[in-house]
């Protein structure tokens, strides 16, 4: 790759408390697609005859990062609101995930999966697939040859589920050691990720086999914590002990690099040792409200110092745009304010920060234009939003507010041009 230089108005959060804001400024990208230096004008630039690249009154902002969503859910996104979580999966999620047993049928939504998660800008993901090898090894091809970045899980689940969902732990190990084979190079944008789908799905003998691949090959971790009261019950009978030491004990709690998706319930114990072990909160408002679990404290997680990105949880959350996850974000965290008058809600910075940097450090230097961080942004012509004299923090806001799909005019993942397939 040649090294590059973008000229926009860029703006990016450093910090979750405020935004930086360059009015036609200039962002330099190494061969190796890696932000060099971001500057107010060229001469401070240290780039000689770099390419420059002009998008004329844009605004150059970072990729959107997904830290939770299910591939295999797709055809159910906008259906079935009706239920809450132990019998929407047993009613909805599980029967849908069947079908990709068949590559056929795996292939054709996968593809329009990956192409919609492009469309709206989220150029990394960690993605939820099904038990089914094959048609996740299907699904991390399809990420890899659009040139986006993704930590993909297979999904390890043998209780209470379908027999067609369920499978024998030994199976599983070959399956992920199939896996690993083929994509486990620590520089690859797409990799494994180990997945049990949560406590409620998973023998001690599946959750301790997970635990073991994730600690021999050094794989990143994700699944499912504390969304549901009936499910949080359930943990408790299952495992005679809560829901965060369930994990903890089968070294699925951040021994290596975890991501934990919902946290509605995570309090004291729990929240320590999140905070201790660095594991990362998927927040997921429109999940958290489709299926009516409910709330999740998340400025109590970021004063206590947690790790929180967004998810969009396709299909308990029906949107697939991280920009329309940080509005409903901050305005969940206005009604949990005005629930429990302790805590001030969120602000467009820190949602901001959340699904950029904050998310983005699951997958690398991601999410930020300090040097050394890989180049993942989009242009963002807001023209057709942009009539009256907005202020460049204004031309934002009302871009997520207000924007889609249509005003992302470029996308880069590590400094090269993502085009959808
Ligand atoms: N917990 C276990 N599986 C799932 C799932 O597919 N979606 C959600 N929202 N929660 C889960
Ligand atoms: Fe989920």
């Amino acid at each position: 790759m040649k090294k590059k230089v973008y000229k926009a108005h860029i703006l990016y959060t450093k910090e979750r408390n405020r935004f930086e804001v360059l009015e036609n400024g200039y962002v330099a990208v190494d061969a190796d697609g890696r932000v060099s230096e971001v500057a107010s004008d060229l001469k401070s630039l240290d780039c000689g005859d770099w390419e420059v690249t002009d998008f004329v009154d844009c605004l150059l902002i970072p990729a959107m990062n997904d830290l939770h969503v299910h591939a295999p859910q797709y055809r159910n996104q906008g259906i079935a609101m009706d239920l809450e979580l132990l019998p929407w999966l047993q009613n909805y999620t599980f029967p849908e995930e069947m079908k990709y047993a068949d590559l056929a049928y795996a292939e054709r939504m996968y593809r329009r999966f990956v192409h919609d998660l492009w469309r709206f800008g989220t150029m990394r993901a960690c993605v939820f697939a099904t038990i089914h090898t094959d048609s996740t090894r299907l699904l991390m091809r399809i990420f890899q040859e659009a040139g986006m970045g993704a930590l993909v899980g297979k999904v390890a689940m043998d209780r209470n589920c379908p027999e067609g969902l369920s499978e024998p732990v030994g199976e599983m190990v070959l399956g992920y050691e199939d896996l690993i084979a083929e994509f486990n190079n620590p520089d690859a944008l797409v990799r494994p990720i180990i997945t049990p789908r949560f406590v409620p799905s998973c023998t001690p003998e599946t959750l301790r086999a997970c635990g073991e691949l994730a600690a021999k090959y050094q794989l990143p971790v994700q699944s499912h914590l504390s969304e549901n009261k009936d499910e949080v019950a359930l943990v408790r009978t299952l495992e005679n002990t809560w829901y965060g030491d369930a994990y903890n004990r089968y070294g699925l709690f951040g021994q290596t690099p975890t991501v934990m998706a919902h946290c509605v319930f995570t309090e004291g114990e729990e929240l320590e040792l999140m905070r201790r072990n660095r594991v990362v909160v998927a927040h997921c408002p429109t999940s958290n409200l489709n299926v009516a679990s409910g709330m999740a404290p998340v400025r109590k997680f970021l004063d206590n110092g947690l790790r929180v990105g967004l998810g969009s949880d396709i299909s308990g959350g029906h949107d697939l745009s991280i920009f329309r996850m940080m509005v409903y974000a901050i305005q969940v965290s206005k009604m949990y304010y005005q629930q429990n008058h302790d805590r001030s809600f969120l602000t467009l910075s820190e949602a901001f920060w959340m699904a950029t940097k904050s998310a983005g450090s699951f997958f690398g230097r991601v999410g930020s234009f300090e040097p050394g961080y890989e180049f993942d942004a989009l242009i963002i012509d807001d023209s057709d939003l942009n009539h009256d004299n907005y202020s460049l923090l204004e031309r934002l806001e009302r871009y997520i507010y207000l924007g889609d799909d249509r005003q992302i005019k470029h996308r880069f993942c590590r400094g090269k041009e993502i085009f959808g397939q």
